[in-house]
């Protein structure tokens, strides 16, 4: 598997212009109130957690700073871990270790050491996930928890027109896997108890306060002389378009849940 298209994918300058999108520390939308009602029914309070894919690390440091969480992030991204690891509040220095791979994707922990492995907005990049579910299995404690939350397709491997042009205008590879494709995914890895959450209204109400909020003169003035015009305009028609493919199911946003 190539993983080097998918750090190539998210360089500086483009992680830089998602956080000035997306609020301190986040990779993806919806910030605090998305991770909340990702974790609404999870007992996260002083839990041994696998972030994977934790990006800049916001969802890594909010759930240490409200539950107590104990949080390991793992990156494919090498950059990541180094400013993830830099920017740990002194408060939090117990609680947060951010790694990469070591030998993709085997997940580079024993058996049954966390009681959580999250994910939020990661999975889309990776054509098999397969492997992944395996070793996500593998590290949960036996009635562990697994919480994903993902851009998912109405049909497998098919993305409409509109996603695909997003993709092109964003320079951005993401996979296309149905919410049955998913299921299917978890089930051959052993989880019990799946359960899949349709948040995709409140993605999409996401998406288009973004795009408003990079219209207002005063942040878009800000965001040109920060990046660029191009990517300004790009950025808006890019938040535009996900927010009316939310809208018309034609990206499908689940918080899924299940138990090992
Ligand atoms: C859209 S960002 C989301 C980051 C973070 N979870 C957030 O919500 O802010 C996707 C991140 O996933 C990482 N990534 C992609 N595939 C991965 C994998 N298989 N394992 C770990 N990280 C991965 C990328 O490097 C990138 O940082």
């Amino acid at each position: 598997m190539n993983i080097d298209k998918i750090i190539q994918e998210y360089p500086e300058d483009y992680c830089a212009m998602l956080e000035f999108a997306y609020g301190k520390g986040m990779m993806s939308e919806g910030g605090t109130e998305a991770i909340e009602e990702m974790f609404k029914d999870v007992h996260v309070n002083q839990k041994k957690c696998l972030d994977i894919g934790f990006g800049l690390a916001g969802v890594a440091y909010y759930l240490a700073a409200t539950f107590g969480a104990d949080i390991t992030g793992l990156e494919i991204n090498p950059w990541m871990a180094i400013q993830a690891n830099k920017k740990i509040s002194a408060a939090l220095k117990n609680l947060l270790h951010f790694v990469t791979y070591e030998n993709f994707p085997k997940i580079p922990f024993n058996n049954n050491e966390f009681d959580i492995v999250y994910s939020k907005g990661v999975l889309v990049h990776l054509q098999d996930k397969q492997e992944t579910f395996n070793e996500m299995y593998r590290v949960l404690k036996p009635r562990g928890s697994l919480v994903i939350n993902d851009w998912l397709s109405p049909s497998n491997n098919l993305w409409s027109d509109g996603v695909k042009k997003l993709c092109e205008t964003e320079d951005l590879t993401l996979f296309a896997t149905s919410e049955q494709g998913y299921l299917t995914l978890i089930e051959r890895a052993g989880f019990q108890n799946i359960r899949t959450k349709n948040v995709s209204m409140q993605y999409s109400n996401y998406n288009f306060q973004i795009a408003e909020k990079l219209r207002d003169k005063k942040i878009a003035n800000v965001f040109q002389k920060k990046f660029s015009k191009k990517l300004w305009r790009d950025s808006v028609e890019g938040y535009q378009l996900i927010s009316d493919a939310m809208k018309n199911n034609e990206i499908i946003v689940m918080n899924m849940y299940a138990e090992k």
